[in-house]
């Protein structure tokens, strides 16, 4: 379980306050991590893409494409607010965008000197098409790159082909430049289908030396894992993590969080989503229901700070349609609510210690390793 989340108690307490307060003026934190889609432009379309409607265009077409001038822009103000980690995903796919190694170039200027995180989420496909001073600026610049193994890919042999050559081909250059930093990952989708390939395909990557590999289920009306093979599957992948020593490589994520009904979401404004227009987005699934989920946009004059806990914003998180976004109103399989869920236990936990005396002391300590434990 994710450690990570204890360091955002304070800010889960600043922001429950924020949306319970009743003034036009609060103190809602500025968000930990940036999404921003730079294109949505993507030559894969797959089947279940989240973003199909958004990707409609075959053909290359940049005005689908994030202006350089607003990414720089977008970033100088992310760093005036200490919003220091950004995440370059889609949306489409980031490295199809007209000016990529314009934007990778703006990105190693701000990682230099603004001291500003970035990670990219791509399909991969358009690694081996980049020119050798983008793919070092990438290794030498992000904390990870992490490339999702396509519906198309699995689909596909050339697209399989294709991006194990790519995934080889990163992972050799950093072998050789043993000082860049990325953490070279993968990212699959289990469906209805492809329980036995996806096993197979863990086990290559594996072997293939991933540095990360991530595992999550498909959101699909049609494609979506059964209960039953969820069990399955997380039942083979415990046994492979052991038999390839894979703990800190392998992470697996099938299942949901549960509420009970009438599930609020609270927690969102620790991340924001910024589309390649500069639409500012309370969370990366607005696509479901995109105008309630909007809070403003960028343009070359404005900032963050124009929209970001005003009244507005908090308003449309108090009226989330979860139905519609999550597409459930008693679960989501994204990780804001699993950290919902365990800032929600931790809170009932210290609300419970807070009537101890002091001899309770050991149990105390006892309850917060337990809790820790659960984390791992
Ligand atoms: C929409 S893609 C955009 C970035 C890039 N093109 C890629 O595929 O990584 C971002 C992430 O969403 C995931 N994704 C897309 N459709 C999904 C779905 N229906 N359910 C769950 N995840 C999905 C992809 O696997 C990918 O990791
Ligand atoms: S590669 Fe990514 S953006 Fe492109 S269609 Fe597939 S999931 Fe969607
Ligand atoms: S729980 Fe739903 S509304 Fe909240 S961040 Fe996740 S997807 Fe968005």
């Amino acid at each position: 379980m994710n450690k990570r989340i204890l360091q955002y108690e304070n800010d889960a307490r600043r922001i429950l306050k924020a949306l319970s307060s009743k003034q036009a003026k609060n103190d809602m934190p500025y968000p930990k991590m940036a999404y921003i889609y730079p294109t949505y432009q993507c030559s894969l379309h797959c089947k279940n893409c989240m973003y199909k409607d958004h990707i409609k265009e075959c053909k290359k077409n940049k005005s689908l494409d994030m202006d350089l001038q607003l990414f720089r822009t977008i970033l100088t103000d992310l760093s005036s607010l200490g919003v220091m980690n950004v995440e370059l995903c889609g949306g489409g796919e980031p490295l199809e965008h007209g000016n990529i190694n314009e934007i990778i170039e703006v990105v190693s200027e701000f990682r230099r000197n603004n001291r500003m995180d970035f990670g990219i989420l791509t399909n991969g496909q358009s690694i081996s098409r980049l020119n050798e001073n983008t793919l070092k600026i990438i290794l030498e610049c992000f904390a990870y790159i992490r490339l999702s193994f396509s519906e198309q890919s699995s689909e596909n042999i050339r697209l399989r082909e294709e991006y194990f050559n790519n995934l080889s081909q990163l992972l050799e250059y950093k072998e050789k430049n043993k000082k860049l930093k990325a953490i070279i990952g993968s990212k699959l989708l289990l469906t209805s289908k492809n329980k036995d390939k996806l096993l197979e395909t863990v086990s290559e990557l594996l072997d293939l030396g991933v540095e990360h590999l991530k595992i999550k289920s498909i959101r699909s009306p049609d494609d979506e894992p059964s209960f039953e093979d969820l069990i399955e599957v997380e039942e083979e992948l415990r046994s492979l993590k052991s038999e390839k020593s894979a703990n800190d490589i392998l992470q697996v994520d099938l299942g949901k969080t549960v509420y009970p009904a009438g599930f609020k979401c609270w927690i969102n404004p620790l991340s924001v989503t910024i589309d390649p227009y500069g639409g500012i987005y309370i969370c990366y699934n607005f696509h479901n229901d995109p105008e309630n989920m909007m809070i403003g946009k960028y343009n070359k004059n404005n900032s963050l700070s124009d929209f970001w806990g005003k009244l507005e914003h908090v308003e449309k998180i108090r009226n989330i349609n979860t139905e519609l976004v999550c597409e459930s109103d008693t679960s989501c399989n994204c990780r804001f609510v699993e950290y919902q869920n365990i800032l929600e236990k931790i809170s009932i936990e210290k609300n419970n210690l807070k009537h101890m005396g002091n001899d309770d002391c050991d149990i105390r300590n006892s309850l917060k390793l337990k809790r820790i434990d659960r984390f791992l």
